[in-house]
């Protein structure tokens, strides 16, 4: 419920031709200013004004990465209630709305170009690295088995890439946040989890090993061949270990020990794979206990990468199983 006051503040808030536009455009998911202002045809200051006056009343959340600002219509709340009505509640037919989806459309359609340019450039090497994986779909089976049908509350996915296991994921959770250092990996995660319709995952532009204890505690944490380009993965490990709720997990998936030092030039690894000892040591040193769930050998001869999935819980919890 909300007072006379706030109600009007909120409607005088909502109540002009752009921002109503704004409010339509940000309906179909996150979206930054640069972005914002070419959809709409509008001066960076005049759109950023809207923006704010927007924001202060609640009926859109800010998040602020780097030098950029991503903007997304607030969840839950009257603001956020009010702000998705108004927005289902624009006539499809409407001139203005045809327009404005079309360029949203049109500036979706560069952002993917130019994220696979980026992936033009590595693909020779990627091609070859996927090639010397298992299947994916046995891992990713495995993963689903062991995260269970219970329906989490927050996933965190550390270096989250193309975002590909918080699309796994998406039904198990009720929200998800995939942190990543790489603009280009986490457009096309933006443009995925937006074509797949996964409105209730985030991704974020972050440094993993610098992550900031606070906020809500997660029940699954996910490093998905991730901590092999880590000098020393506990170093990121410890951290990740305080936004995990007590009851929660990490799964980690990575190289099993290996030989291939091509990968280090080709691929950017720092560790030639992960030993189950190691992964122990690190577990430890942080209150986890790791276990070893399963190893996937590649089928593809002497130059194959064996991946190994690892669980960790807070010893206390192993303890009481
Ligand atoms: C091999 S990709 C794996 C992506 C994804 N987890 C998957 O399995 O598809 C490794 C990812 O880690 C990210 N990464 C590397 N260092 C990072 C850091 N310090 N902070 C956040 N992400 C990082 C890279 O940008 C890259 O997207």
């Amino acid at each position: 419920m909300a007072g006379f006051e706030q109600i009007v503040g909120l409607l005088k808030a909502a109540g002009e031709t752009t921002r109503l536009r704004l409010l339509a455009v940000l309906a179909e998911g996150e979206l930054s200013v640069k972005d914002i202002t070419e959809i709409v045809g509008q001066s960076q200051p005049r759109v950023s004004r809207h923006l704010k006056l927007l924001a202060d009343a609640g009926l859109v959340s800010r998040h602020a990465e780097g030098a950029w600002a991503y903007y997304r219509l607030a969840e839950g709340g009257e603001p956020g209630q009010l702000a998705r009505w108004l927005a289902d509640h624009i006539d499809a037919a409407d001139p203005l709305l045809i327009a404005d989806k079309r360029a949203l459309q049109r500036v979706r359609l560069e952002q993917e170009a130019a994220a696979a340019a980026f992936f033009a450039g590595v693909a020779e090497s990627w091609d070859r690295l996927r090639g010397l994986h298992v299947p994916e779909a046995a891992i990713e089976q495995q993963i689903l088995d062991v995260v269970g049908d219970r329906k989490l509350s927050l996933v965190l996915d550390l270096g989250t890439g193309t975002g590909r296991m918080l699309e796994l994921l998406a039904d198990r959770y009720t929200r998800g946040l995939g942190i990543d250092s790489s603009r280009e990996m986490l457009g096309v995660a933006r443009a995925k989890l937006t074509a797949a319709g996964i409105t209730h995952a985030q991704v974020r532009l972050g440094d993993i090993s610098a992550m900031e204890p606070g906020g809500e505690p997660a029940d699954l944490i996910i490093f998905h061949q991730v901590l092999h380009y880590f000098d020393d993965p506990g170093r990121i490990i410890s951290p990740a270990r305080r936004a995990l709720s007590p009851h929660g997990r990490m799964l980690v998936v990575d190289f099993a020990p290996h030989r291939l030092e091509f990968l280090r030039d080709e691929q950017a690894h720092r560790r030639l794979g992960i030993s189950s000892d190691q992964m122990s040591g690190w577990a430890d040193a942080c209150g986890l206990a790791s276990s070893e769930i399963k190893q996937f050998p590649s089928d593809n001869g002497k130059e194959g990468l064996t991946v190994c999935l690892w669980q960790l819980q807070p010893a206390s919890e192993e303890k009481s199983r």
